[in-house]
């Protein structure tokens, strides 16, 4: 059965391009991002892994560990590594995972036989500290993901765990912010002193109450 939104991110170990890991221990208590992409040696996820690894400063500003799989084999995997360093100048610097074994795909889902009989597609799994899925993407092989709208979620997922807000459309980082309608109005007058601006009973906005 696939997984949804909620479900435990299920555990499992795995050879990867850092040598061999235990998810959970992988994680330990940070965020995580468990991605697939179809096969090496293909452009897009090269750009995608090169993206992904070019913005490793803003994961790991956000305590996310990343995790990337395919079911190509571990030393095609490292030959790999050297081309998306060089053709997107960048040092990958977390761990891919090979899946020759399907594993993984198979725990996550993540082969669609009607898009493609043995590679995975591109799922995308945001995994909280409590072991929780918090997001999943599927894109298909033909289109690369957009990975600053993956950091944007994570700033999503990581202030609504904390406070009774939610995020708008197109929301970023520092805008304002929405009361959830379980907080009623005067209770969110309370609880965000930046102030609630009521637009309709059931339509209140807030600044983001992390930030000075
Ligand atoms: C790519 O990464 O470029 C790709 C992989 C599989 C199918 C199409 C494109």
């Amino acid at each position: 059965m696939s997984l949804r939104l909620g479900d435990t991110a299920p555990n499992f170990k795995a050879a990867t391009t850092d040598g061999d890991i235990d998810f959970y221990e992988y994680l330990g208590n940070n965020w995580g991002v468990l991605f697939s992409h179809p096969a090496d040696y293909t452009p897009v996820c090269t750009t995608e892994l090169g993206k992904t690894a070019l913005l490793a400063d803003e994961f790991a500003k956000r305590n996310v560990k990343v995790l990337a799989v395919s079911v190509d084999p571990l030393d095609q995997h490292k030959g790999w590594v050297n081309d998306i360093n060089e053709t997107q100048h960048t040092i990958v610097n977390f761990p891919i995972i090979a899946d020759d074994d399907r594993t993984v795909a198979t725990l996550y889902d993540m082969i669609h036989p009607n898009a493609h009989a043995t590679q995975t597609v591109r799922s995308l799994f945001i995994i909280g500290p409590d072991k929780k899925i918090k997001l999943i993407i599927t894109y298909p092989a033909s289109t690369g993901r957009n990975f600053v709208e993956v950091l944007r979620v994570i700033d999503s997922l990581q202030l609504t765990a904390n406070y009774s807000v939610a995020t708008p459309a197109d929301w970023k980082a520092g805008e304002e912010v929405i009361v959830v309608p379980a907080v009623s109005t005067e209770d969110a007058i309370k609880r965000f002193p930046k102030g609630v601006k009521v637009v309709k009973p059931y339509l209140r906005y807030t600044p983001q109450p992390d930030v000075d």
